[in-house]
């Protein structure tokens, strides 16, 4: 079976290997600049490794009583498919327990995975987005 060992700090992670592990997942480019602030400034984060290498990431970021908003999550494609997307969803789940809501944006596609880990579709949740272009492009905003 495959031994995976999980840590919680981002300090303990190689930031390229974490912009290189978004990148093949896919879940977009991210610089290594970026995701040090981003998880940073995230009251839990997770990863996971394999032998070493960098093969699961995710992050919440919590007030710490109202709202925690789960972002980031990505399994290196060697290891999809075999659970561990789900196991860390639902770590992250477990270090938000006690908030009033547990938010996410899924990957369009991905509605399924989340939908299976308990999260119901919101109906009036609306986003500003940088760049909305891409973001309705990509299926995750809609001007409809
Ligand atoms: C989404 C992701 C984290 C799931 O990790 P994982 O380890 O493969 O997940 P699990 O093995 O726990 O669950 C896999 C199940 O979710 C489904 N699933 C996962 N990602 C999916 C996607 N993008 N579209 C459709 N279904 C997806 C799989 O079909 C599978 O279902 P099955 O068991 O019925 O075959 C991983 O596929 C990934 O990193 N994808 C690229 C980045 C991404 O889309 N992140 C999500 C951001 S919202």
């Amino acid at each position: 079976m495959t031994e995976y060992s999980w840590t919680y700090r981002v300090e303990d992670v190689d930031l390229e290997e974490l912009s290189q592990l978004y990148r093949i997942a896919p879940l977009g480019d991210m610089p290594p600049e970026e995701l040090a602030v981003v998880f940073g400034n995230s009251m839990f984060t997770c990863f996971v490794h394999c032998d070493g290498v960098l093969v699961g990431a995710g992050r919440a970021l919590a007030d710490g009583v109202d709202c925690a908003y789960i972002g980031h999550v990505a399994v290196h494609p060697d290891h999809q498919g075999g659970g561990l997307g789900s196991s860390l969803v639902r770590r992250l789940m477990e270090l938000a327990e006690g908030h009033k809501k547990i938010i996410l944006y899924a990957a369009p596609g991905a509605e399924k995975f989340y939908r299976r880990l308990g999260f119901l579709p919101m109906n009036t949740a609306m986003g500003l987005w940088s760049n909305p272009d891409s973001a309705v492009e990509s299926g995750v905003l809609s001007r409809a």
